[in-house]
């Protein structure tokens, strides 16, 4: 049966056939900047956290999408360690939409068998952010279907100095010789050390850039872009950056 794709603003919606995804080359791990919010507000007259609030009820499809299709990873940019520097009123809002999302949605997870995690400086958290995910990571602890990992107060160049401070701490103890320093190493001092590497990155908003999200991580990770703001994006975008992804070549440096 024919669906609908739609596309960014200004270009016609066309019918399309579904695009058939191989259901044995799913990627593993899938990372999404969630980008576009506040220019999705602004369009209609609203505020910016309207946006966001509407990109809460993206994330929800998303983690269904992606747990139906057995998908191991997802990891969603919430808050970038630079998102602090946004207003206060901003800033608190973005704090409580965790709170709001798992207060709403923490039964569905559970039912489909999803795990919450998070990557990211999580102590300097407002106390009823931590209270919410704490509560979503322990009552989801033992599920071993979709990993839903949320970067949350996360910079990537923060999480490789950290990773490089506890490497000389170990050098300084004894505990691992200099010349023993590997990639494997390096990576086993990050927050994702216990996770399959990015396959595919998906960054909406039309901007193409990292934004210090995985720098390390994704190095051999393939890059999908879409003009669409993210309260906008679905079900059937996310079909596509698979359906692309699953028709690249990975050579990862070779021939
Ligand atoms: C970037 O758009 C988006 C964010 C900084 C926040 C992303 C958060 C959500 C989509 C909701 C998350 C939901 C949960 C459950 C944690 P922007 O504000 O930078 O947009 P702009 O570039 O148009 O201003």
């Amino acid at each position: 049966m024919p669906i609908k794709f739609p596309f960014a603003k200004g270009q016609k919606e066309k019918e399309l056939q579904p695009l058939g995804l191989d259901h044995t080359q799913i990627p593993k791990h899938v990372a999404i900047i969630m980008d576009g919010n506040g220019r999705w507000a602004k369009n209609r007259g609203m505020p910016r956290i309207a946006g966001h609030k509407e990109g809460m009820g993206v994330v929800k499809k998303v983690v269904r999408y992606a747990s139906d299709l057995g998908i191991e990873v997802l990891t969603l940019y919430a808050f970038s360690t630079e998102n602090w520097k946004r207003p206060k009123t901003e800033v608190e809002f973005l704090m409580k939409l965790p709170v709001d999302f798992l207060t709403t949605y923490l039964p569905e997870l559970i039912e489909k068998n999803v795990r919450v995690q998070t990557i990211g400086d999580f102590d300097v958290l407002p106390a009823h952010t931590k209270k919410a995910v704490e509560e979503a990571i322990e009552r989801t602890k033992d599920n071993d279907g979709l990993i839903l990992n949320f970067a949350l107060n996360y910079g990537s160049r923060f999480e490789m100095v950290d990773a490089v401070r506890q490497i000389a701490s170990k050098v300084e103890s004894g505990e691992l010789a200099k010349e023993d320093i590997t990639e494997d190493v390096f990576s086993s001092e990050l927050y994702t050390s216990d996770l399959p590497e990015p396959d595919l990155l998906i960054r909406t908003s039309g901007e193409q850039r990292l934004s210090n999200f995985l720098l390390w991580q994704l190095a051999y990770a393939e890059f999908w872009f879409t003009e669409v703001y993210w309260p906008d994006f679905t079900e059937n975008h996310f079909e596509k950056a698979l359906y692309d992804y699953q028709n690249r070549k990975r050579r990862y440096g070779g021939v």
